[in-house]
């Protein structure tokens, strides 16, 4: 079966092997890349997807998107984490590709009107080209497939604050309209993410079947890292976003609740995803108000990193 998605992206190291994934998987039909800021600027954000989709031979539209968030100010890009070009400061080929003259948000809006029902928006980066393609088509809600969303955390507690994962909080506003917007949604978030650690020798297997942009991701890898050794003690890296297209593919591996989500705007847990489980009382409504949506809890994490380092070599 092939799945049609637009990927919706800030590489970032992580991005950029998801993106891969995207380019190369035969059971994915990669109808275009959308592009936020958040590990990067939103000019260096798009011209890292227009370079990885050269470097793979795939002519894919890539439709540039938000340059911060909704309503806060925008927070630095992570140059610590991703590098200032996003991928492990290693340097980089030009890019001869020109981004698709719409905005990412209409890009989305007209293409999955082409298909109604057919298509999957697959979400890695703060959410804020998925907030307003809603703003401008409020019916794309029935008219995808599914959402897929890598963001957020149920039990895991955050990676930027002590409640927040990083794509949650860089746009909170968007992300609360995004969760709760009542279309089938899949919030795959640092529960999961966290138990996935692809080794060095992953990335090896990566390396020698991927040419060209096979270096680019062992390059940005090796940058990568280093930041999860020094500041995490972790001997590989999450592969955040590709856990996304695990779930899309191979969803057999995760374990999915069905609850309400909501996404704390402001204040101290700003970017904390609240689930109240479907069917659990609490003292007050508030937090079962909410659509439905699925969240992971649990992963076969070795199984995940077997299936990115299959698909990649
Ligand atoms: O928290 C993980 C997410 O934040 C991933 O999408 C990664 O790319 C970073 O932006
Ligand atoms: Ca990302």
């Amino acid at each position: 079966m092939s799945h049609p998605i637009i990927f919706d992206t800030d590489p970032g190291v992580d991005d950029a092997q998801a993106i891969a994934i995207a380019l190369r998987h035969p059971e994915i039909e990669l109808l275009g890349l959308t592009t936020t800021y958040g590990n990067v600027d939103i000019e260096t954000a798009t011209h890292n997807a227009l370079l990885l989709s050269e470097l793979a031979s795939r002519d894919i539209p890539v439709a540039q998107g938000a340059a911060g968030p909704m309503v806060k100010p925008r927070h630095p890009a992570p140059a610590h984490i991703h590098g200032a070009n996003g991928l492990g400061n290693i340097e980089l080929p030009d890019v001869r590709g020109k981004k698709d003259l719409r905005s990412a948000a209409q890009f989305i809006v007209d293409t999955v009107n082409e298909r109604p029902g057919e298509i999957t928006l697959v979400a890695v980066g703060p959410v804020g080209n998925l907030a307003a393609a809603l703003q401008l088509d409020p019916g794309l809600t029935e008219k995808v497939k599914r959402v897929v969303i890598m963001g957020g955390s149920i039990r895991e507690g955050g990676n930027v604050t002590p409640v927040a994962e990083a794509n949650m909080f860089n746009d909170p506003h968007a992300a609360q309209r995004v969760l709760t917007a009542g279309w089938p949604l899949v919030l795959v978030g640092l529960d999961v993410t966290h138990r996935c650690v692809l080794t060095q020798e992953h990335m090896q297997r990566i390396e020698a079947g991927q040419g060209e942009l096979g270096k680019i991701l062992a390059g940005s890898y090796a940058f990568y890292r280093d930041f999860y050794r020094e500041f995490l003690g972790i001997d590989g890296c999450c592969p955040h976003d590709s856990c996304a297209l695990a779930w899309l593919l191979r969803p057999e591996l995760f374990t999915t609740a069905p609850g309400h989500l909501s996404v704390v705007t402001d204040g101290i847990a700003e970017g904390q995803t609240l689930f109240a489980p479907e069917g659990r009382g609490f003292i007050q409504e508030r937090w079962s108000q909410t659509p439905l949506a699925e969240v992971c809890l649990e992963v076969d994490g070795e199984a995940v990193v077997e299936w990115i380092a299959d698909t990649l070599s």
